[in-house]
């Protein structure tokens, strides 16, 4: 039986790939500051711990794993990455769990490990045409990150493809593009677009409004959760190291990323564009690498995911519907 250990097994993707991983058969280690909030708690054994420690690294990070999956980051949507209140934890904490499990992982002899790596690593000024967004893999350099976090993701990268070249570690690096769905946070200010509007649009009166962040023409493309995982799995079990995209093509203005919640509500509801954390104006996922080297990209449409992801929030609001939640 194969023993992989999931870093950030609390979160939102971690959490999916812990559960995919136990389909598969695998026996697996969760390890988080956090335990997860909703129902994918099913690794074999979980460890509460922090991986800026590394004492914790090297107790979570034995010689008989076969694969490491580091997802562990401080991270958010806009309204955390964008504001630049959190620049300094942001880069501190993620290059601290970063450097810790690749110097475990290496001192074990770990052979195998995976990095989740951003698009918003990817240059901004290939992303100012909210048309035409340039982010295939080879445009990263010259780099040119529009926010600390992206910077810390391309060191990151770097840091694993060095581990790789000198220490024999195999490295798999993916860039993800804006991954949503069930069990995504989903209030607090750390939440991204996707589950931001449709918590809007369900606590939202008939006849009302939401409000959108900017002048809802930038755009996006959303990846739902499920094909993030099958991604990272095709991945890890190719002879390609990265870093490639893991992401939708299927690009989209926000205002009519409302209008496609709102029309999934049933609900007649007008949008309200106000000031908010912007980010790039455009970015959207480049897929040709991934299909080159995997033979594989993702291709369940937006719609799809957003249908089962907005399920899922209104049910979150029901269970909290005595509880504030933040708009
Ligand atoms: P998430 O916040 O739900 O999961 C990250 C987990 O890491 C959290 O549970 C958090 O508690 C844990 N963590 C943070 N600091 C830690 C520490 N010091 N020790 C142990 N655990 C710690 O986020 P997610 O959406 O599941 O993202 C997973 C990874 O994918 C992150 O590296 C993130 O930067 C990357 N990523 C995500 C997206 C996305 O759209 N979700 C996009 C690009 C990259
Ligand atoms: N979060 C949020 N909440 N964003 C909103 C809202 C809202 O209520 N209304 C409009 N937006 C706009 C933001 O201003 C931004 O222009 C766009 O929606 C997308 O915002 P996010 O989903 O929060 O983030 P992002 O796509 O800019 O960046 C995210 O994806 C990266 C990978 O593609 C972040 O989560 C990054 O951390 C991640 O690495």
């Amino acid at each position: 039986m194969k023993k992989a250990l999931v870093c950030g097994a609390g979160g939102f993707i971690g959490g999916h790939l812990v559960n995919r991983l136990k389909s598969e058969g695998y026996w697996v280690r969760g390890v988080d500051v956090k335990e997860n909030e909703y129902e994918n708690r099913n690794a074999d054994e979980f460890i509460l711990g922090d991986l800026r420690d590394p004492e914790v690294a090297n107790e979570v990070i034995t010689s008989d794993l076969d694969e490491i999956y580091q997802l562990a980051a401080d991270m958010g949507g806009a309204g955390f990455v964008f504001t630049g209140t959190n620049d300094a934890a942001i880069m501190h904490n993620s290059v601290l769990c970063n450097l810790n499990v690749l110097e475990a992982a290496k001192n074990k002899g770990v052979k195998r490990i995976f990095y989740s790596s951003s698009a918003c690593m990817y240059p901004e000024h290939n992303q100012m045409d909210p048309n035409n967004p340039k982010c295939s893999e080879e445009s990263a350099y010259p780099a040119n990150p529009d926010s600390e976090y992206g910077w810390e993701k391309l060191f990151s990268e770097r840091l694993f493809l060095a581990y790789q070249k000198n220490h024999g570690i195999e490295a798999r690096i993916a860039r993800f593009h804006n991954i949503f769905g069930p069990q995504g946070t989903w209030d607090g200010g750390r939440e991204k677009a996707p589950a931001a509007v449709c918590r809007k649009v369900a606590m939202a009166e008939d006849g009302g409004s939401i409000e959108i962040w900017g002048d809802g023409k930038q755009t996006r493309s959303f990846l739902i959760v499920d094909e993030c995982v099958e991604g990272i799995r095709r991945l890890m079990l190719s002879d390609f190291s990265g870093p490639v995209n893991i992401g939708s093509e299927e690009m989209i203005s926000l205002n009519d990323f409302a209008k496609m919640v709102i029309d999934i509500s049933g609900k007649s509801l007008s949008i309200n564009n106000i000031p908010g954390p912007l980010g790039v104006r455009g970015r959207n996922s480049d897929n040709h690498l991934i299909q080159e080297k995997l033979g594989w990209a993702p291709s369940t449409p937006l719609r799809k995911g957003v249908e089962k992801t907005y399920d899922w929030i209104s049910e979150q609001i029901q269970k909290k519907v005595l509880e504030p939640v933040e708009a």
